[in-house]
Formats: C-alpha cells, sequence, structure tokens
C-alpha cells in the first residue's frame, strides 16, 4: 500500500497536455516521430530505423517506471492528438534525465517546456533528493530553453569520445548540486 501512495497517479493533466505512463499501444505512434529526420536534425545518427529500436526505447521506459516509480511518458493534446515522448528518466548515476522529442507539428508551441514543468515536478515528488538533469547539444538551443525554464542550469560544456557535428558542444544542465561522481558520469555520458 505504501508503494501505491508513492508512485505518481498514471494520468497526469497539465493546462493542455495528457501525461500517460508509455505502454505498447505507444510504440507506433513514438516510431512515427523517433524515425522522423526532422526530430533528429541536431544528431542524425540517433533516428529510429527500424521500429525494433522504437520496441527497446519503450521497453526501456516501462522497466524504468516499474523500478523508480516515474519514467518518460506519452505526451498527447486534451483531444488526442499524440505529441510525442517527454518527460524524466532515472538514470545510473541516480540523477533524472530530462528529455522530450515531439512531432513536429507541434513544435513551438510551448509543449516542451508545460511537459518539462510536470516532469520536474514529478521528479522532484518521486525521489526529492536526486537532481533533474539534462544534456543537450549547442546546435539545440530551443532545447537548452525548455532546460533552463523548467529551472536547469547550465554546469559543464565541452566534447567528449562520442562523435559530434562540427564546431558542436555538449552541455550538463542541472537543478540541484551534483556529488562529483554524479558529474563525472553526467560528463562521460553528455
Ligand atoms: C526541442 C523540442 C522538444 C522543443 O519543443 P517545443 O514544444 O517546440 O518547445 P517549447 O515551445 O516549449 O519551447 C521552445 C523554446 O525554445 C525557444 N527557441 C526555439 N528555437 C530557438 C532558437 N533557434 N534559438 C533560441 N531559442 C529557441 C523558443 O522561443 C521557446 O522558448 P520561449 O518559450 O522562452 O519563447 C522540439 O523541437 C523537438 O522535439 N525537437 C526534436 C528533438 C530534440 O531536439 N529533443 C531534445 C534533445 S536534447
Amino acid at each position: 500500500m505504501a508503494h501505491q501512495l508513492l508512485t505518481p497517479q498514471q494520468e497526469i493533466r497539465t493546462d493542455r497536455l495528457v501525461l500517460t505512463p508509455l505502454t505498447p499501444a505507444d510504440i507506433d505512434d513514438a516510431h512515427a516521430v523517433f524515425s522522423d529526420a526532422r526530430t533528429w536534425e541536431h544528431l542524425p545518427a540517433g533516428r529510429h530505423t527500424d521500429r525494433a529500436t522504437t520496441v527497446d526505447l519503450v521497453q526501456r521506459k516501462i522497466g524504468g517506471r516499474a523500478r523508480h516509480g516515474l519514467a518518460s511518458w506519452t505526451v498527447r493534446t486534451a483531444d488526442g492528438a499524440y505529441v510525442g515522448i517527454g518527460g524524466v528518466d532515472m538514470t545510473a548515476a541516480g540523477v533524472w534525465n530530462l528529455g522530450y522529442r515531439l512531432d513536429p507539428a507541434a513544435w513551438g508551441k510551448g509543449f516542451a517546456s508545460e511537459v518539462a514543468a510536470a516532469a520536474v515536478d514529478q521528479a522532484h515528488r518521486t525521489a526529492p533528493s536526486a537532481p533533474v538533469t539534462g544534456r543537450v547539444l549547442t546546435n539545440n538551443p530551443a532545447s537548452a530553453a525548455v532546460l533552463r525554464k523548467a529551472g536547469l542550469s547550465l554546469v559543464w560544456q565541452g566534447t567528449t569520445s562520442a562523435v559530434t557535428p562540427d564546431g558542436v558542444l555538449r552541455q550538463v544542465w542541472t537543478d540541484h548540486e551534483l556529488t562529483d561522481d554524479q558529474f563525472a558520469w553526467l560528463v562521460r555520458n553528455a
């Protein structure tokens, strides 16, 4: 019973959006967005070229929710239109990762910011001492703007051994102080 009380509610409503835990029924909608090159303009190598990659992603989100009580959501408008995936996922470093990938038709309406605000709120309720962090490339200022508006601050910028488009740097953002181990993990995986 205590566990149930600590588990965030199944469906969260914001001003304009309905946020629900991912289920296998969301795979086709998610794949349409994650295989759309426009949603990977800043990191083309990440595009999902087969459905199995999206199946893995959805399974990881379902597993993460089962283990940590919270994971990224399916995002829909109040009238049921699919918007994408967004929210927080717990990482191996004990920090939440805030992320979002939305249908291009839904960009520029403040939806990512609305999801991010709800995600930070739920993350703080679920594991209050765990920082909410974000990792972004410097060629993606819209994503950085969403992190900033959600209350995160830039704590690192640089390159890693991971391939990055020419002239682009990687950034780490957080809303709480990080331990040395958490910081090192985030930079390694930036
Ligand atoms: C990044 C993404 C989630 C933003 O979604 P969105 O719903 O359009 O975002 P919002 O409307 O909530 O906010 C975007 C903010 O970025 C700002 N912005 C947009 N383009 C910008 C640019 N080129 N430079 C600076 N700021 C920019 C907007 O003005 C807005 O800030 P404001 O509300 O203060 O005006 C969406 O474009 C997306 O899914 N992109 C593909 C996937 C992706 O890049 N995910 C992030 C990976 S780290």
